[in-house]
């Protein structure tokens, strides 16, 4: 219902914009649709009177997207004459009112709003036009990128030849456009098995994989987004991202400081995920890959960053990795210095508890500090028992 609400609020700031238009002699744009559609259009932009306005609208076949729409009206109104209009809805009678509501529903009509389903038809059609231009191309993504967040357009989208099309412009030259195109991808994917099942098939997360290599931090972000997005909770994307060396990759961003943060976060909140993942399944073998040493100890290294998101996202991992079979309690403790981090990151936090901004977040991060470190305890002192029983026997 929140949908149908906006909706409304959307056609009456459309409704507002039109009667603005009618009022001037403006012979700018008037629609938004799809790429073709705009080209014809060039050769309509005479002036025009207050009849053909709605007429080209309807003729157009409405607006490709909501936020189309928006943009539309937003483009189209001048923000002087808006609040003169608001002013002047205030100012209403009841009679008037309703005839203004009549007169949405009229525009409402006129426009003829298409289904979602056509719009995302409309987006993928543009994709596979050669000659788009990279702002259209954009633009159709960015459309695609809103119409696939609700679950049942996300499932539609393989029917539609959504996820091919989208696919596809992972190979585009364009950075902003590969960046576009595995946002949608995980966007669409995201808590969705059945997408991420369509995604995986189409062979996207290879590409993905090198993507969050990119020098273009934007892409990389991106792409680490749709990553996560296909393998959380799928143990076969797992499997593969694995076949990519997706964990060298993950090492490699958590190890270098000079990263970007946000790449940084998601690498390690993926990780922790991971983690997870594996220790629900206890039937599978651990990776060889989560007690490696070195990989370890940049976990470890990332709870003494200053940025304290990171630190929080870093203490979940370790949680999760502690608690695994094959992670041993001694590489932790001399090899990574897992004792004193805890330790250092203690004392910041308590100082951080007397900031009263900062207390709650404190708190917070302080009691998943202190299970991590129960946990590190509990693991070390299995150890101690194994060598003093050792002991005994020798
Ligand atoms: C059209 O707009 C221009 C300036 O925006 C104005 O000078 C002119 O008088 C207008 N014409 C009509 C017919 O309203
Ligand atoms: C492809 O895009 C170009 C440029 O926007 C446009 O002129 C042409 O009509 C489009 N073709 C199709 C089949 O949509």
């Amino acid at each position: 219902m929140a949908r149908a609400s906006s909706y409304i609020l959307v056609l009456m700031v459309v409704a507002m914009a039109v009667r603005a238009e009618r009022n001037s002699n403006n012979t700018g744009r008037v629609y938004w649709s799809s790429a073709e559609d705009e080209a014809q259009a060039q050769t309509r932009t005479q002036p025009r009177d207050d009849d053909t306005e709605v007429a080209d609208l309807d003729a157009d076949g409405g607006f490709s997207s909501l936020e189309g729409m928006l943009q539309w009206a937003i483009g189209h109104s001048d923000p002087v004459q808006l609040k003169e209009k608001a002013r002047d809805v205030e100012r209403l009678s009841p009679a008037d009112l309703n005839d203004r509501r009549l007169e949405i529903k009229q525009l409402m009509d006129e426009l003829k709003t298409p289904s979602d389903a056509q719009l995302m038809q409309i987006a993928i059609d543009d994709l596979s036009n050669s000659s788009l231009s990279l702002e259209d191309r954009h633009r159709a993504l960015e459309e695609l990128l809103v119409l696939v967040e609700p679950i049942d357009n996300a499932n539609d989208l393989d029917k539609l030849g959504g996820i091919a099309a989208v696919i596809g412009e992972l190979n585009h030259g364009d950075a902003d456009t590969r960046k576009l195109a595995a946002w949608v991808l995980g966007t669409a994917s995201q808590n969705n098995p059945v997408v991420q099942k369509q995604v995986l098939e189409h062979g996207a997360l290879p590409k993905l994989v090198k993507m969050v290599k990119s020098s273009f931090v934007e892409e990389a972000t991106k792409a680490l987004f749709a990553v996560s997005a296909l393998i959380r909770n799928n143990v076969a994307g797992q499997e593969l991202f694995y076949v990519e060396d997706g964990h060298l990759v993950l090492q490699d961003i958590m190890s270098e400081a000079s990263i970007d943060i946000r790449l940084r976060r998601k690498a390690v909140f993926l990780l922790g995920d991971l983690a997870e993942c594996q220790l629900e399944n206890t039937d599978k073998d651990e990776l060889p890959f989560f007690s490696n040493r070195v990989f370890l100890k940049s976990v470890v290294d990332l709870t003494s960053s200053a940025d304290l998101d990171l630190q929080e996202k870093a203490l979940v991992a370790l949680k999760n990795l502690l608690q695994l079979r094959t992670t041993e309690a001694l590489v932790f403790k001399n090899f990574c210095g897992l004792d004193g981090a805890l330790e250092r990151l203690r004392q910041r936090l308590q100082g951080l508890m007397v900031q009263e901004d900062h207390r709650d977040y404190a708190v917070d991060v302080e009691s998943i500090r202190s299970e991590v470190q129960q946990i590190f305890n509990r693991k070390l002192e299995k150890v101690a028992t194994r060598l003093v029983v050792f002991g005994v026997i020798c």
